[in-house]
C-alpha cells in the first residue's frame, strides 16, 4: 500500500479535493496574518524602544480610521473563509436526500463491517467501483464513531439509531486508507480500514465472489472448523448466509482479507497465530476474548480461517 506521508493533503476524489483547497488557503491566510503581525511587532518593539530619553512619553489614546480599517480587513477574511467554505461544503457534500445507498457500513468497537447489494459482506475493507460517487449509508452498532477515508470525501459521524448517509468517490482504482475520527474507546486508535477502489468491472467480479456461501472447510481445515462450533465462535462471527450484525466481524470470506482486527494486523497465517493466541496482548481492550488454546488448536483454527477464501 503506497500512502502518501499525509493522506490529507493528497486528495484522490472530486469530493476531497475541494477540501484540501480549503485547507490550503485557510492556511496561507493564516501564516500571511502570522507573519504581518510577528514582523509589526518587532518592528514596533525597535522603533519605540526605550532610548534614555525621560519621562513618560505622549500617550495615544484611540484612531478611529485605522481600527476600522483593521477590524474591516479580519471581517473581510472572515467572510471570505465564510464564503468559501459554504461552497466546499456544497461540493464536498452532494445532497442524498433522494438516493438509495449502495453499500452499508456499520461501525463497532472496534471494527469496520461492510455490505452490499447481493449480500456480500466484507470487514475492515471496503470495496467500492472508481470513477463515480458511492452513496454510504452509516450505521453503529454501539457508539458514537466517525467514518473517514481521508483521500476519498469528507469524514462523518456514525451515531447510534441515527442514518447518516455519505457520499464518498475514487477518481483511479487503488488502496485508501481510512480510520475512525471519533474517540470510541480505549481501541479507537485501531479502529483503521481500507476502501479498495476497482475497476467497474473487477468490483462485479468481487461481489459476486464475496456474496457466495463461504467455503466448505477441506479434509485438513475439518478439525479447525469443529473447534470453532464448539468454542462458540458463531455467538459472536457471522459465517455465511447469517446477514444478522454481531459483535464481531464477519468471517465468511475471512481468508481473503487484508487486515485483521481493525487493522491492527495484515492478514497473514503467523497474525493470526499471534491474535488467537492473546488478542489483548495484540489489541489491549478488544471485546475477542481469550481463549486456553494449545498451539495446535490454534494452529488448526488458523487453517480453517485462512482456508476461508
Ligand atoms: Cu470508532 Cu473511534
Amino acid at each position: 500500500m503506497n500512502a502518501p506521508l499525509f493522506p490529507v493533503m493528497a486528495p484522490a476524489s472530486p469530493l476531497a479535493a475541494p477540501i484540501t483547497g480549503l485547507m490550503w488557503v485557510t492556511l496561507l491566510l493564516g501564516l500571511g496574518v502570522f507573519l504581518l503581525v510577528t514582523v509589526a511587532i518587532f518592528y514596533f518593539v525597535r522603533r519605540y524602544r526605550h532610548r534614555g530619553a525621560q519621562g513618560e512619553p505622549p500617550q495615544v489614546f484611540g484612531n478611529a480610521p485605522e481600527e476600522l480599517i483593521w477590524m474591516g480587513a479580519a471581517t473581510l477574511v472572515l467572510i471570505l473563509i465564510f464564503a468559501l467554505s459554504v461552497r466546499v461544503a456544497a461540493q464536498s457534500s452532494p445532497p442524498t436526500d433522494e438516493e438509495t445507498p449502495e453499500i452499508t457500513v456499520t461501525a463497532r468497537q472496534w471494527f469496520w463491517q461492510a455490505s452490499y447489494p447481493g449480500g456480500a459482506v466484507s470487514a475492515n475493507e471496503i470495496h467500492i467501483p472508481a470513477g463515480r460517487r458511492i452513496l454510504l449509508a452509516l450505521e453503529s452498532g454501539d457508539v458514537i464513531h466517525d467514518f473517514w477515508a481521508y483521500r476519498l470525501g469528507r469524514k462523518l459521524d456514525v451515531i447510534p439509531g441515527q442514518h447518516n448517509r455519505l457520499w464518498i468517490q475514487a477518481s483511479a482504482p487503488g488502496v485508501y486508507q481510512g480510520a475512525c475520527a471519533e474517540y470510541c474507546g480505549t481501541q479507537h486508535a485501531w479502529m483503521r480500514f481500507v476502501v479498495v477502489a476497482q475497476t467497474p468491472a473487477e468490483y462485479q467480479d468481487w461481489l459476486t465472489r464475496t456474496a457466495r456461501p463461504a467455503a466448505t472447510p477441506t479434509t485438513d481445515a475439518l478439525a479447525g472448523s469443529r473447534l470453532y462450533a464448539r468454542l462458540g465462535c458463531p455467538v459472536c462471527h457471522a459465517i455465511g448466509a447469517s446477514s444478522a450484525q454481531k459483535v464481531g466481524p464477519d468471517l465468511t470470506h475471512f481468508g481473503s482479507r487484508q487486515l485483521i482486527a481493525g487493522g491492527v494486523l495484515s492478514n497473514t497465517p503467523e497474525h493470526l497465530t499471534r491474535w488467537l493466541n492473546d488478542p489483548d496482548a495484540v489489541k489491549p481492550g478488544t471485546r475477542m476474548p481469550n481463549y486456553p488454546l494449545t498451539g495446535q488448536d490454534i494452529a488448526d483454527l488458523t487453517r480453517y480461517l485462512e482456508g476461508l477464501q
